[in-house]
């Protein structure tokens, strides 16, 4: 089943409490956090308190995508918030696996990010082999609303034939634009979870059901 995670960059955070109520009973889905400190990218958006709030009133899974510089910082200081997956960027950082070596004690699940300008050959087998998700931006990381990078497919198309050469099960999991007219070729290429944002939100919650299911198609 392919896991949908709906960013909460854009829902109504005036009322983020019947938001997250709003997809409770749904299955195979996270929540997407996109915790940006307006260094490694311009915008600045949410940290600990949030976070903490919102840990408290869903079951859900949190997926939390770090768009910061120091991730190591952040990996022992967001432990108490029941963080299901804790991803960080490839570009933040100067040695990734000591990093996801040292995530991987606290957190379920640890992710890797990169960037759309960014060749996906840098992650190694070496590091694909610790990893449990790979996130492909399929837009530059600051902003929900942009438009999808048609050569995300190539990069997920890599990763998933690297996934049968190493015999490995991490998650391939795309951000960035996805809506229901991208998210069958992402299927196809092998992408297991899609993030999307202003796709699920922007009609209001009687639509969110509607909305995650076209994902999936
Ligand atoms: C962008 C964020 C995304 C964003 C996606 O930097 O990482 O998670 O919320 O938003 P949409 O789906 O609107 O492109
Ligand atoms: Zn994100």
């Amino acid at each position: 089943m392919i896991t949908i995670s709906p960013s909460l960059l854009a829902c109504d955070f005036l009322n983020i409490e019947s938001e997250l109520k709003a997809f409770e009973g749904f299955t195979d889905l996270w929540f997407h956090l996109d915790i940006m400190d307006s260094h490694f990218v311009p915008n600045l958006t949410f940290g600990h308190p949030i976070v903490n709030l919102i840990s408290k009133k869903t079951s859900i899974p949190l997926d939390a995508h770090f768009m910061v510089t120091n991730p190591e910082f952040y990996i022992e200081t967001f432990k108490d918030y029941n963080i299901h997956n804790f991803t960080f960027h490839y570009e933040a950082c100067e040695n990734p696996m000591e990093l996801i070596l040292e995530a991987k004690k606290i957190y379920p699940s640890v992710g890797l990010s990169i960037k759309p300008g960014t060749d996906v050959s840098v992650l190694t087998d070496e590091i694909l082999k610790e990893l449990d998700l790979v996130l492909i931006m399929s837009v530059e990381p600051g902003f929900g609303g942009q438009s999808f990078i048609e050569s995300t497919y190539d990069k997920v198309e890599y990763l998933n034939n690297k996934k049968s050469e190493l015999k490995k099960k991490f998650v391939i999991q795309i951000d960035g634009g996805v809506k229901d007219i991208n998210s069958k070729q992402l299927i196809s290429a092998g992408a297991d979870n899609l993030v999307a944002g202003s796709y699920v939100f922007k009609d209001g919650p009687s639509t969110y059901k509607s909305k995650v299911e076209s994902l999936r198609n």
